[in-house]
């Protein structure tokens, strides 16, 4: 158990007792893109993990080691800089923030590791991210409340390591609840909790083995290209206060008004709207055929109007939907490379995890990764 495993570490190391906490990857059911633009997500949280052995140690100092990376790191907490290592500076940030929001921080001594693979669109950075703020707000007795902590996340990531993200990857790690999705609703964050009762059903990650390197970048571009949307459909409608204010039909309106590409990234935004609503009532409602439709059409939107798939999640959904048992499959999570999410029929699991191998190996030249994923709970304190 890695849990285990960091306190074993923990102990060796720095010779006391830590406290353990850990804060799930997640997966998002369908809604992407839509949180920066006040929309609706439904994504929830998984049994792939960081886990984090931490103890205060009453200097103004923090160490670091993380056993994924077999590498240490320390930094004052009056001295918040860029690491130049990556994994360390979603804990600098974190602590960035707290400090900025006038919060009075101990140094402390810590282990991370854990099982969210990295680069796969799991968010492996939100879970990273959500677990120190829970443990540093539960160390130095901050009382912040989840939604805080959220918040508090999400600005490192925008602030500290320059990703201009949403809320949905914070909120999914913090919120998350067994067997359950979160349908978000990014402009005032409240959210309703849906039964994923998958009896008959699986979900498959397929990982196309591509690190989304463009994805900082252009996740930044796409950002700007709905907000001058926005600011130009308001000009023509100043009812319109978001790209969640638009519905698609109403956006057909717009088409000769905005530049091309505009226009089809703010139309991609209002369907995946719509479409994330009505599935997750279709998942409600037992209407899995309808459901996995709307997975297909999101990634069609992703592909051509969003533009922010690649060849190999491309390959992987064509490959999907010639499959048995297929229920629907996408990209997921921000683009560029990382995983697809499939929902396949229980009885044809073993045989789609064969076969998609076997034939993305026979055009792609590699065997994709596979990871069979349950809903679990959100970030916590361990009690080993
Ligand atoms: C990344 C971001 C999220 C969200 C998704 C795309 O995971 O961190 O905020 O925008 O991409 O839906």
């Amino acid at each position: 158990m890695i849990e285990k495993d960091l306190l074993y570490e923990f102990s060796t190391f720095y010779k006391k007792e830590p406290r353990i906490f850990s804060s799930p990857g997640r997966i998002n059911l369908i809604g992407e893109h839509t949180d920066y633009n006040e929309g609706f997500v439904f994504p929830a949280a998984i049994d792939k993990k960081i886990y984090l052995a931490i103890s205060p140690n009453g200097s103004s100092k923090c160490n670091l080691y993380s056993n994924t990376f077999a590498s240490t790191f320390s930094f004052e907490i009056s001295k918040r800089e860029k690491s130049g290592m990556g994994w360390p500076d979603y804990i600098i940030g974190v602590v960035d923030e707290l400090i900025k929001a006038g919060h009075q921080l101990e140094g402390f001594d810590c282990v991370v590791g854990g099982d969210v693979p990295t680069g796969a669109g799991l968010s492996s950075s939100a879970a990273l991210e959500t677990c120190f703020a829970f443990a540093l707000n539960e160390i130095n007795k901050l009382g912040l409340s989840r939604h805080d902590l959220a918040i508090i996340s999400r600005d490192a990531e925008n602030n500290f390591i320059g990703v201009k993200c949403g809320i949905m990857d914070q909120y999914a790690a913090l919120f998350g609840k067994k067997d359950e999705a979160l349908l978000l609703d990014c402009r005032n964050l409240e959210f309703e909790n849906f039964k994923v009762d998958f009896e008959d059903y699986r979900i498959v990650l397929v990982n196309s083995g591509v690190k989304h390197q463009l994805a900082n970048s252009e996740y930044n571009v796409r950002r700007e290209q709905c907000e001058k949307g926005l600011s130009q459909l308001k000009k023509m409608n100043p009812e319109i206060n978001s790209l969640r204010d638009v519905s698609s039909n109403l956006m057909l309106m717009y088409e000769k008004k905005l530049d091309p590409v505009i226009y089809k990234r703010c139309l991609y935004v209002a369907e995946e709207n719509e479409r994330a609503v009505s599935a997750a009532f279709d998942l409600a409602n037992e209407r899995f055929s309808s459901f996995g439709q709307k997975l297909f059409a999101s990634h069609e939107g992703l592909k051509n109007d969003y533009e922010v798939s690649c060849q190999e999640l491309d390959l992987l959904v064509e490959l999907a939907k010639e499959s048995k048992g297929i229920v629907g499959a996408r990209m997921m999570g921000g683009g560029f490379g990382g995983c697809t999410i499939n929902v396949v029929e229980s009885r044809y699991h073993d045989q789609f995890i064969k076969d998609i191998q076997k034939n993305f190996k026979k055009i792609a030249g590699t065997i994709p990764l596979v990871y069979n994923v349950s809903i679990s709970g959100g970030t916590m304190e361990e009690f080993i």
